[in-house]
């Protein structure tokens, strides 16, 4: 049976790799690299920085493979997703029938960690859906909020109290929920939290996270709110990319 090795590489440190994704690495015959076409030239360095630094047998191979547009959003958010990851699953089971010979071993490298704000375990469970024979694991990788806490030297809940992990498209819509009081925000594009009330949040926020270009801000929202603004674009603008992730923590 073909079998694919899902990896976590963490988010922008080549030293976040755990020894067993290492080992995972190693045992890989073919890598199938998805091609955002838009994707940061950092990230594809990243990706093969970690090939070059762990992989000790030469011959790997490295299959391309080309993500659909996803349509936009409009109203049905889900809808879109659902569409896409269908599209995806296609190109998948294609790609792993034509390049991923019987008893071959595949590889995906996956940003952070797959189990958070990643398609790939849904894409891969929606191939053997379609009925092509696949097994599959997964190695946990350090995800951008294991960074973020690590290097702010926070612990990201308050003692017995829970997390919230959110999108910035959710705080937009509903604001920093009343029954939390930790709230980590990822997939910010549109920084919500400089237009949500201020009052009474402590925000510590961190950008290209692991990684040497690392920008780390934090103090009381109304405060540095603005300030995280001007340097989120200017830093966006130098390097033409930005991924930043940030806690909101209610005072008191
Ligand atoms: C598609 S999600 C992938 C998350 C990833 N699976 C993880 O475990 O971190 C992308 C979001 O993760 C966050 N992110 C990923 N890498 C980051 C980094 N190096 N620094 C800051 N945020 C990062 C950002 O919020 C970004 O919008």
């Amino acid at each position: 049976m073909r079998r694919i090795r899902i990896i976590g590489i963490g988010a922008g440190n080549p030293e976040h790799l755990t020894l067993q994704a290492v080992r995972a690495l190693n045992e890989v015959d073919v890598f199938f690299v998805p091609d955002k076409g838009e994707e940061k030239a950092a990230l594809r360095e990243l990706r093969e920085e970690i090939c070059r630094r762990y992989i000790e047998k030469p011959a790997y191979r490295m299959v391309p493979l080309r993500v659909p547009q996803r349509a936009p959003a409009g109203s049905d958010y889900r809808g879109s997703v659902d569409d896409w990851h269908a599209a995806l699953a296609e190109s998948y089971e294609r790609l792993f029938a034509e390049e991923l010979g019987e008893g071959e071993v595949g590889g995906l490298l996956v940003w952070g960690d797959p189990a958070l704000y990643d398609s790939t375990l849904r894409i891969i469970e929606a191939v053997r859906a379609r009925g092509f024979a696949l097994d599959y694991d997964v190695i946990p990788g350090i995800s951008s909020v294991q960074a973020l806490a690590a290097a702010h030297r926070l612990v990201l809940n308050r003692i017995g109290e829970p997390v919230l992990i959110t999108t910035g498209r959710k705080l937009a819509e509903s604001g920093m929920p009343d029954d939390q009081g930790s709230v980590v925000v990822m997939l910010d594009g549109e920084q919500a939290f400089a237009k949500i009330p201020p009052e009474e949040l402590d925000i510590y926020w961190g950008a290209y996270l692991g990684a040497e270009e690392e920008i780390l801000a934090s103090g009381p929202l109304s405060e540095v709110a603005g300030e995280i603004v001007e340097r989120r674009a200017e830093a966006r603008a130098a390097h033409g990319w930005i991924m930043d992730t940030y806690l909101l923590r209610r005072k008191g």
